[in-house]
């Protein structure tokens, strides 16, 4: 089962009115969504999108007036909304949910056997299987570098690929096994980690949506309205500063008429948290606030 991660300091943050308009941009299996109605008045609206239809599924079975459910990605789901509705709070909790990791045949995790799938979305077409056979060695390293910020990247590309060729990469475990291979032993994080991030990341086009993503959802805030994001490894992590920061900077330059400002530093769970819930541990908690000048 997923648990929501820093589920109580996420929603403090993010509510400025019990009756307001919401987004969660991440559904998943609704952990945030459920405790925010909770928490929310019966003329409050809920908004939520994923990209994966299996969690829009399990919104419908929320039964509440005030929820709409979009299955898209977050990229486009202000495309979606009525006119002129602006919001008082959007929160994105980024990655995976438990329930995509845990199956197998979802093809996210190394500690099972698998297919080679890691599509975020059934409906979209291009498995990993498929990627792995349309790259060239050189592409491979360089997905694997830069988005698992891997330096024995060159080693394994090369490794993924002279296997697959020889018929020897099949699955996921086949997969961990080409990192594994190519690591000194004891290393103290699973050797295949990053590979697998990076290929995810690579394989859903994950940065070019959170980009966008980013630099959308303040046009949809209301002044003083609040985006609320949990972030899992450094590659989101930066890119949520530096998208934000550049707006800031456009907006004292004259070139926006808003920004959104750092409510506080970025918060970590507690170390209670992470010992119920160890998948909560490489998370971080963004609290932005639009302002205008
Ligand atoms: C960490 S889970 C969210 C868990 C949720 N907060 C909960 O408590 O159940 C992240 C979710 O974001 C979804 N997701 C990832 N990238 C997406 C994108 N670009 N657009 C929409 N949804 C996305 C995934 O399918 C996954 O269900």
């Amino acid at each position: 089962m997923h648990q929501p991660v820093l589920l109580n300091e996420s929603l403090e943050a993010l509510i400025t009115l019990n009756d307001g308009r919401y987004l969660d941009a991440t559904f998943g299996r609704g952990g945030h969504s459920k405790a925010l109605l909770n928490r929310l008045q019966p003329e409050a609206s809920l908004i939520v999108c994923d990209r994966d239809p299996t969690a829009i599924t399990a919104a419908a079975s929320f039964n509440d007036h005030r929820l709409s459910a979009f299955c898209c990605n977050y990229s486009d789901i202000f495309d979606k909304l009525e006119n002129n509705c602006l919001l008082n709070g959007i929160l994105a909790d980024f990655g995976l949910c438990s329930a995509q990791l845990d199956n197998p045949d979802r093809g996210f995790s190394f500690q099972y056997e698998g297919p080679l799938d890691m599509r975020m979305s059934q409906n979209e077409s291009l498995t990993l299987a498929q990627l792995i056979d349309t790259t060239s060695e050189k592409d491979l390293a360089n997905i694997i570098y830069e988005y698992g910020e891997e330096r024995l990247s060159r080693k394994i590309a090369k490794t993924i690929l002279e296997r697959r060729k020889k018929g020897l990469l099949k699955t996921t475990k086949d997969l961990a096994q080409c990192a594994i291979d190519c690591y000194p032993k004891g290393s103290l994080k699973h050797p295949a980690t990053r590979t697998f991030q990076a290929l995810r990341i690579a394989l859903n086009a994950e940065m070019d949506h959170l980009e966008l993503f980013l630099k959308k959802a303040p046009l949809y805030l209301c002044e003083g309205g609040r985006l609320v994001v949990i972030t899992f490894h450094s590659l989101e992590y930066t890119k949520v500063k530096t998208i934000l920061n550049h707006q800031y900077d456009d907006m004292r330059h004259g070139r926006l008429p808003f920004a959104m400002k750092k409510v506080v530093h970025p918060l970590f769970p507690s170390e209670n948290e992470t010992r119920v819930n160890p998948r909560a541990r490489s998370a971080r908690l963004h609290i932005y606030e639009k302002f205008s000048e």
